[in-house]
């Protein structure tokens, strides 16, 4: 028996990047995947590639900034497949937020990754988390980064949403954790990805250069922490961070 066999679990931000690869960890893992994602093509494209492998996966159209949105997600799931096991609440504006001094950002830049970032997990979990009170089981991951711990500069308003999640998770944690639903944060640290193309390379070698383990980090050293939080093996963890970083941070 698999680890996560027949669940079904969401993920949102799952067209590219760290997301699409929770997804094909986890659907090998034998889990029904939902790909919620903005981007049409890259959503698309993420279910067929799961298809092929003969994942059972759905693409759903989603804006998680939005409550309308968020709300149809869970419901398409649920229509679907009438349960949610996992989700990974992983969507954020990540790519070419960096450079700007926290006096140069504009105010439309911070509203709108405090929108996606912050209020698009909560909205996330709004829309997933009563069902899964319901059935008195769930586990959801929500996704900061180390910069939130080490004060990444020239990053604030994606360094200040990150600290949210993490603040939210816990809380979070005690308001589900009665009905037996988990939620912990998963913390990468900078990764070898598309997403990351424009940090410089200095910023790169000096990551690399202040961790424990001096190499470049991958989306392969990520989803197996994901994997693990979401599945019973994590049965009593609720409400923790886990960076997963190389040790550039001690938590
Ligand atoms: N890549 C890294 O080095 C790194 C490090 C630490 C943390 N993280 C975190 O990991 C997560 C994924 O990062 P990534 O590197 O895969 O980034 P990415 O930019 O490659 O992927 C993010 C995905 O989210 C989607 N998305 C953006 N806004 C959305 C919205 N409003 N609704 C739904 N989907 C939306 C994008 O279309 C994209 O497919 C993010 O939370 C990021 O902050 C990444």
């Amino acid at each position: 028996m698999k680890r996560h066999q027949d669940r079904v679990i969401i993920i949102t931000g799952a067209g590219r990047g760290l997301g699409r690869a929770y997804a094909q960890r986890l659907s090998a893992e034998g889990a029904r995947i939902a790909v919620a994602e903005i981007d049409r093509a890259a959503g698309r494209a993420a279910v067929e590639e799961l298809r092929k492998t003969g994942t059972d996966a759905v693409f759903i159209e989603t804006d998680v900034a939005s409550r309308e949105g968020t709300n149809k997600m869970a419901a398409a799931v649920l229509e679907k497949w009438g349960q949610i096991d996992g989700l990974v609440a992983n969507a954020a504006l990540a790519n070419s937020v960096g450079g700007a001094a926290y006096d140069e950002i504009s105010v439309e830049e911070w509203d709108r990754i405090m929108q996606v970032n912050v209020r698009g997990t909560w909205l996330t979990c709004c829309a997933v988390a009563p069902h899964m009170q319901k059935r008195k089981k769930g586990s959801i991951v929500t996704i900061s980064s180390d910069t939130a711990m080490w004060g990444s500069p020239r990053l604030l308003h994606y360094v200040a949403s990150k600290g949210a999640v993490e603040a939210f998770t816990r809380a979070m944690a005690r308001e589900l954790g009665p009905d037996g639903v988990r939620i912990n944060c998963a913390a990468p640290g900078l990764l070898n990805n598309d997403a990351t193309s424009g940090v410089p390379q200095a910023k790169r070698d000096w990551n690399i250069q202040n961790r424990a383990i001096q190499r470049e980090g991958t989306v392969e050293d990520i989803v197996g922490l994901v994997s693990f939080l979401l599945s019973d093996e994590a049965s009593f963890i609720t409400g923790q961070l886990i960076v997963a970083d190389g040790g550039l941070v001690f938590h």
